[in-house]
């Protein structure tokens, strides 16, 4: 497939290194240099959005209409600008970008994993559990798929609204891991007994 990628920060670039590993077509829309996301977002079959929570709403002015009836992954998480979690209860980051770009299948995914171990879908040889929600059936499917062939154990989570836990969980990661010092080597394991 080929997959468009606005941000080449650390997630744009390890999702980037895993998609190609696996035989996927990547292109970059980033600021410096400038690679225009528009362009990018126009030849992706699937766009991730892989950029600060402040800078969302700018991608979306910019991709607009070019992701229409196209996936787009919402990689981010909502982080405030003290560190605090943005959004919640009764919306999500994913529920924002739906509204936003509303003709795009918008599908929440890759935030509750540190860049770190997102390339792989493991930490060491452990498999970590992708967590991925959506409203529309099949665009959920290809995302799961993408994310099975970069080594992840995908789970349906639920419609897009379920990223109002999802993001949250992602903010507790950063908290682990930063916060509290566990490091990045750390990541969320869905155990099914
Ligand atoms: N790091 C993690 O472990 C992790 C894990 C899960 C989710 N996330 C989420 O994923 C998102 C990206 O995180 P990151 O760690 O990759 O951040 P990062 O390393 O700071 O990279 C962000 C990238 O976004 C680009 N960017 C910013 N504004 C842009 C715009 N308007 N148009 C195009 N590109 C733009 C930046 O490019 P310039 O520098 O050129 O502006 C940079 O390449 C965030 O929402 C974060 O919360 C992060």
């Amino acid at each position: 497939m080929k997959v468009a990628i606005i941000g080449k920060g650390k997630v744009g670039t390890a999702i980037g290194s895993g998609l190609t590993r696996v035989g996927h077509e990547v292109k970059y829309g980033h600021r410096q240099p400038l690679e225009r996301p528009r362009k990018a977002a126009e030849w992706g079959d699937i766009v991730i959005i892989a950029v600060p929570f402040n800078q969302v709403g700018n991608v979306e002015v910019e991709i607009g209409p070019a992701v229409d009836d196209k996936i787009v992954i919402d990689a981010t998480n909502v982080v405030g600008p003290n560190g605090e979690l943005a959004l919640g209860f009764s919306t999500s980051g994913a529920e924002e970008m739906q509204k936003a770009l509303p003709l795009a299948k918008v599908v929440k995914a890759f935030n509750t994993v540190f860049a770190q171990n997102q390339s792989t879908g493991r930490t060491g040889d452990v498999v970590l559990t992708a967590f991925v929600a959506g409203d529309d059936p099949e665009a959920k499917k290809v995302v799961m798929s993408l994310m099975r062939e970069l080594g992840f154990d995908p789970v349906d989570s639920g419609p897009l609204k379920a990223a109002r836990y999802l993001e949250p969980m992602g903010m507790h990661l950063i908290d682990l891991g930063y916060g509290l010092g566990m490091g990045t080597a750390i990541g969320f394991r869905l155990i099914k007994g």
